[in-house]
């Protein structure tokens, strides 16, 4: 179920309109019926097909690479190396100058002799057929001199060095007050150190994309989150001007961050496409995705905690060392949040990373928060326990007044209602502080919480909306829907603003030449593409109600514009009103047209002078079997605060998808790396455990509702992300509640735990 709390104090701004309806899907229709075109889906007659042969080593050269078999295999069209590729920029530094350019730079694929990572591309086979090309590129052979990789993390936590930034542009390492020596002298502490493991996106539409070359220009239909990224990322490695590349994605099966840069299926396509001047098909495969489409990296995170005997905080330090690529540094921001969440006067957060020979690391699914939070929300239950005190009233006695490190007020902050809330509507009294004391037959039951948090963006974007003499809406962004809902969610803000049914508005998205936004990424795509339609959409009433004032043909003319309104698919202006269809037909024919932008970035007055966050609890009751230590999920509760809530439907279903990943983290999500050959082994969704049905519990969402004035004109916060925050931490600390036995070392399978179980109990 789903529940939206309102405030007493509900801003008049939060309106009864259409936003803020449960509206289901508008796109829901097309998917179900198999008639939304996903990338390797557009049909092209004369499109031949590509299949990737990856490297069998992780680190070395290429000396020889026999393909002669594999070009006289039947079917074949073309057999691309590192011979015969066209030139491409070269890969550059480890590390780019500017955060734009870690999404804008030239990736180069068959470039160089080189092998960077165990299946990374060293061939593309190109045939009439999938089956043709793939059987042919079994044909090629290639020899290799093999280097000696580095694949390990927790034993050389020596060799980490401290990287410029962190991802998103944050000060790597933050320090205020005395750390140590608070630390040092507080009379309950605990200082734990936890391993989350290498974990893989997996989206449902693996990596794809159609390209197709008409004279200099090329047009790339795939599977992507922001457009204007692959834009400019596919240009830089074509070396040829933005302008001259179009982005085609107007359905996503899921991305989780894995879809924010160009990989080898786009870039292989098109310069396949360029020499064999026909349009060419290339998918990864999905075990191909494991190495060539992103992951997040191995960590280990220490947390210190000194608390006073009144549970106050003296000290909160946050060390994090994480995995990286040596030729593509990323560093996940995994401490960041800490810097914002709890009162302390003393405080430590830094980031260290350890290269490793594998492909770079990428965005995943709340980069930073995910993992961190997950470590950290377990350190606070711990430190409750040991100072004897409930873990929401832990939390609640370090509510921070304003933001702890930036020094600045909140936008707003909702943090202490939401674990309140949670509290009462999940039982939370029923709860027994002391482990292992709740039995049922063979299972011992167990609560836990986490809090979480995530910041708000908001990015760069712009939006065209144009209203026909039929009274007709279409609205035109280059934003993506990767499956949150946004056709949705942008149907519904400009039939709210114009005052028409939402079957009257059209929303196309997924074309680069429509206006530029952030796309989908970081949870700002909502409020980002929502904010420059809501704008747009307003620089369109004003030119209606110009129109309608000012034009002989109006039967709206000279009225007086104060207190203008679009209600019921009329517009209403001075005390009188005309039909929207019947206005536009007389003094427009033509339709009007009008474009709308948000400002984005950190740069923002709001921005600067506030901080801003969502936030939420999360709640989660498990049972472990006595004897087998095998763990199921009961139920959970989420109550969240993210502002404004456009969608409760859409938002839920963000939420819940959050928290399932939770279960994933806490439970089941763990990519092994072979540490002899670099290669990761369960690289397929049979060996990759992600939850499924019968692993979700019944799950309930609530909303307490606000309105943000300082996060964007909507009033809305980002929830994509939310709610994989803190999410598997409740689980974990629901399993030591159950248990008595605390895993700190992610996921938590029953090995882990079956060894500390309580013998009592068995
Ligand atoms: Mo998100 S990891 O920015 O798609």
């Amino acid at each position: 179920m789903t529940e939206i709390m309102t405030p007493q104090n509900r801003s008049s701004e939060i309106s009864n309109g259409l936003i803020g309806q449960p509206i289901a899907r508008v796109d829901g229709p097309l998917k179900v019926t198999g008639r939304a075109t996903y990338a390797y889906e557009h049909a092209m007659n004369e499109a031949a097909y590509g299949y990737i042969l990856g490297a069998a080593i992780a680190k070395g050269r290429i000396v020889e690479i026999d393909s002669a078999e594999a070009e006289q295999a039947p079917g074949v069209l073309h057999v691309m190396t590192y011979r015969n590729a066209p030139a491409q920029p070269e890969f550059g530094p480890a590390v780019t100058p500017t955060v734009p350019e870690v999404f804008t730079r030239a990736r180069p694929m068959l470039n160089s002799d080189r092998v960077r990572f165990y299946d990374e591309p060293v061939a593309l086979v190109v045939s009439e057929t999938l089956e043709a090309a793939r059987a042919a590129a079994g044909l090629i052979r290639v020899r290799y001199e093999e280097e000696r990789g580095v694949f390990d993390l927790p034993d050389r936590l020596a060799e980490a060095y401290t990287p410029g930034r962190t991802n998103a542009g944050f000060e790597t390492d933050s320090a205020i007050g005395d750390f140590d020596r608070a630390f040092a002298a507080s009379p309950v502490k605990v200082d734990a150190t936890y391993r989350t493991p290498y974990q893989h996106h997996n989206p449902m539409e693996p990596h794809a994309t159609l390209a197709v070359w008409s004279g200099d220009e090329v047009t790339i239909y795939t599977s992507a989150q922001t457009l204007a990224n692959f834009r400019a990322g596919l240009a830089s490695t074509l070396d040829i001007p933005p302008e001259r590349v179009r982005i085609v994605s107007p359905f996503i099966g899921g991305g989780f961050g894995s879809k924010l840069i160009v990989h080898p299926d786009t870039v292989l396509a098109a310069l396949a496409a360029k020499v064999l001047r026909r349009p060419v098909k290339v998918a990864l495969t999905r075990q191909q995705m494991f190495a060539n489409a992103g992951h997040r990296a191995e960590m280990v995170q220490q947390v210190r905690l000194g608390a006073d005997r009144d549970g106050r905080l003296t000290s909160i330090g946050h060390d994090v060392w994480s995995a990286t690529s040596g030729f593509e540094e990323f560093c996940e921001q995994t401490a960041v949040f800490a810097r914002s969440l709890y009162a302390s006067p003393n405080r430590l957060t830094r980031h260290r990373l350890v290269p490793v020979d594998l492909n770079r690391g990428e965005w995943m699914r709340s980069p930073g928060e995910a993992p961190g939070m997950l470590a950290f929300e377990c350190a606070m239950d711990e430190l409750a326990e040991r100072l004897g005190h409930d873990p929401i009233e832990l939390r609640i006695r370090n509510e921070p007044a304003d933001d702890p490190e930036r020094g600045v007020p909140f936008s707003t902050r909702n943090l202490v209602a939401c674990m309140r809330e949670g509290a009462r509507r999940f039982g939370w009294e029923r709860r027994n502080p002391t482990p292992g004391r709740i039995r049922e037959g063979r299972n011992l039951i167990g609560y836990g919480m986490a809090a979480a948090i995530r910041p708000n963006y908001i990015g760069a974007a712009t939006a065209r909306v144009a209203i026909d003499a039929n009274g007709r809406v279409t609205a035109h962004l280059d934003m993506t829907d990767i499956g949150t809902g946004t056709y949705t969610i942008l149907t519904q803000i400009a039939a709210e603003n114009l005052g028409v049914p939402v079957a009257a508005v059209k929303v196309e998205l997924g074309d680069s030449r429509f206006p530029r936004t952030a796309g989908s990424g970081g949870s700002w795509g909502a409020a980002s593409a929502g904010s420059a339609l809501h704008v747009a959409c307003g620089a369109l009433k004003e030119k209606i109600m110009e129109a309608a004032r000012s034009d002989d043909r109006s039967p709206l003319r000279d009225a007086d514009i104060a207190g203008a309104s679009f209600v019921g698919g009329e517009v209403r202006l001075g005390g009188r009103s005309a039909k929207l269809a019947d206005l536009i037909g007389s003094v427009a024919p033509d339709g009007l047209e009008a474009t709308g932008s948000i400002a984005g970035g950190r740069n923002t007055e709001t921005y600067s002078s506030y901080s801003q966050h969502s936030y939420g609890a999360h709640f989660a009751e498990v049972a472990v079997d006595c004897d087998t230590g095998e763990i199921r999920m009961r139920r959970t509760l989420s109550v969240i605060g993210a502002g404004r809530i456009l969608n409760p439907k859409t938002a839920r279903s963000q939420i819940l998808g959050g928290m399932t990943w939770g279960i994933g983290a806490a439970l089941m999500e763990e990519t092994v790396l072979d540490p002899r050959y670099g290669h990761f082994v369960n690289r397929d969704l049979a060996e990759y455990h992600v939850p499924v049905n019968s692993d979700v519990p019944e799950m309930e969402v609530v909303f307490l509702e606000e309105y943000d004035g300082k996060a964007n004109p909507l009033g809305s916060k980002g929830l994509g992300e939310l709610g994989v925050c803190g999410a598997g931490a409740a689980i974990a600390n629901a399993i030591y509640n159950a248990t008595g036995v605390r895993v700190r070392e992610f996921p938590i399978t029953l090995d882990k735990l079956l060894p500390g179980l309580p013998a009592t109990a068995i």
